[in-house]
């Protein structure tokens, strides 16, 4: 459940008028809402309640200081995977011991920001990197707390681009080879073991896949602790999926996720982390543009909107479905026709739906894309030196907005000419 609906014949976001925003900010925009942020977050603490845990908010899905501010006041953690996102952590207020650092690629010096910061612990990805960190906490005269991330070797059942936990992905080590792997970190000095880490890959909507893999997290656990590691945290990812296409599908409800990591690792006496990103930020999010023109084309009507593949990727780079709806809702029966919708940009890439049926469309006329709040804004570019849109939060009969518009000259003088022309 999200907080976008209609309300006389107009869609809010909260108690917001979209049409309101649109006319006071401008289009394209993407507007979020703090109940649903809220929510999400609690529907996650509901389902781990009664074990000890900790649900780090997985910031790649949108990193907006106010948004992870938010998420900090309601006691999130952070799942970062670059120093830049650890700054921005830090400067939304969370603190170092609140931080994960994940990714397979910390280079020395975000190994050295963030030891020099405070962290909660590094997910670490393979041998060089462990070398690497145990030389840089030992040459800092600290000892980086770390799990591992292990390669459970499982098909998430997702979409090519974002399933992880394979043999064949470049995630983890595998698991098969961990106990070799924990040795080896109990032999460097600067790092201290504390537990586990997986996470097998995002907009997952099954729950056999994390059942697989966090049962292994527990058969590992055992073997380690009989090694003699301290195994007392658990990091078992993100990756539960949204519905995007409202009308047939409905993924696992975070209750029930909850279920599945009780069930499998609940005995372990460990402390539960999670790292959930577009649970929390996806349904909490739309994107909204105007029609530039309605086009006639050979056999198919193009609605060619503001926004382009450069403000919302997914569908260009996942073929990913979004709900596209009138920001005014159609009179009662009203008649609907399909329209390929695209964006102004010079590929033919830049669509971002097919033959969809909505109900008559006009030039200025509203259109907010659903489920947006996640791998959206993170993801835009300038391509077409098109500006970065704007970012508004509501919160109920409010709004800000908390990432303006640049202007032209804002992005053109960021370019320097060499003294040589
Ligand atoms: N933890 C790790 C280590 C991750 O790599 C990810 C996502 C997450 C947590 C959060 O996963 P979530 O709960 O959001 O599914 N750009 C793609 C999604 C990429 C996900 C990358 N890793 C998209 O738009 O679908």
């Amino acid at each position: 459940m999200d907080h976008f609906l209609y309300k006389d014949g107009v869609l809010h976001a909260e108690d917001v008028s979209v049409a309101d925003i649109a006319a006071s900010v401008g289009t394209p925009f993407y507007a979020y809402s703090t109940a649903t942020l809220t929510r999400h977050f609690q529907l996650f603490e509901d389902a781990l309640s009664g074990l000890d845990h900790l649900i780090c908010f997985a910031m790649k899905s949108n990193s907006n200081q106010a948004i992870i501010a938010h998420m900090a006041a309601l006691g999130a953690g952070m799942d970062v995977v670059s120093g830049g996102e650890y700054l921005r952590a830090k400067a939304a207020g969370v603190p170092g011991e609140k931080i994960v650092f994940s990714g397979i690629g910390k280079t020395e010096a975000e190994m050295r920001l963030a030891l020099e910061g405070g962290i909660r612990q590094f997910n670490v990805e393979s041998e060089p990197e462990m070398e690497r960190l145990s030389r840089v906490a030992t040459s800092l005269g600290v000892a980086a707390p770390i799990t591992v991330r292990v390669n459970p070797d499982v098909d998430a059942k997702t979409h090519e681009k974002i399933a992880t936990g394979r043999k064949e992905d470049k995630f983890g080590i595998p698991i098969a080879r961990a106990r070799e792997v924990y040795a080896l970190a109990a032999s460097l000095p600067g790092l201290e073991v504390i537990g586990i880490d997986v996470h097998i890959g995002s907009q997952l909507t099954e729950l056999e896949p994390f059942e697989t893999a966090y049962t292994k997290v527990a058969d590992l656990t055992a073997q380690l602790r009989a090694d003699g590691h301290e195994i007392s945290r658990l990091d078992l990812g993100g990756g539960l999926g949204i519905p995007y296409e409202r009308s047939n599908s409905a993924p696992p409800l975070p209750i029930e996720y909850g279920e599945v990591i009780k069930r499998t690792v609940g005995h372990l006496g460990c402390e539960i982390e999670i790292e959930p990103g577009r649970l929390i930020s996806g349904n909490a999010g739309i994107l909204v543009a105007s029609t530039i023109y309605v086009k006639h084309g050979e056999g198919r009507d193009f609605l060619i909107l503001d926004a382009a593949m450069n403000d919302l990727i997914r569908p260009a780079m996942y073929g990913a479905y979004h709900d596209i709806i009138p920001v005014v809702e159609a009179a009662p029966g009203a008649e609907q026709s399909p329209y390929d919708i695209v964006g102004p940009v010079c590929e033919s890439g830049d669509t971002f739906a097919k033959q969809r049926n909505l109900p008559p469309v006009g030039e200025g006329d509203l259109i907010a894309f659903r489920s947006a709040g996640a791998y959206g804004a993170v993801m835009s570019s300038e391509y077409n030196t098109r500006p970065l849109i704007p970012e508004v939060l509501v919160h109920g009969d409010q709004f800000a907005v908390i990432r303006a518009r640049p202007s032209f000259d804002d992005m053109i003088n960021r370019d320097t000419l060499p003294e040589w022309m």
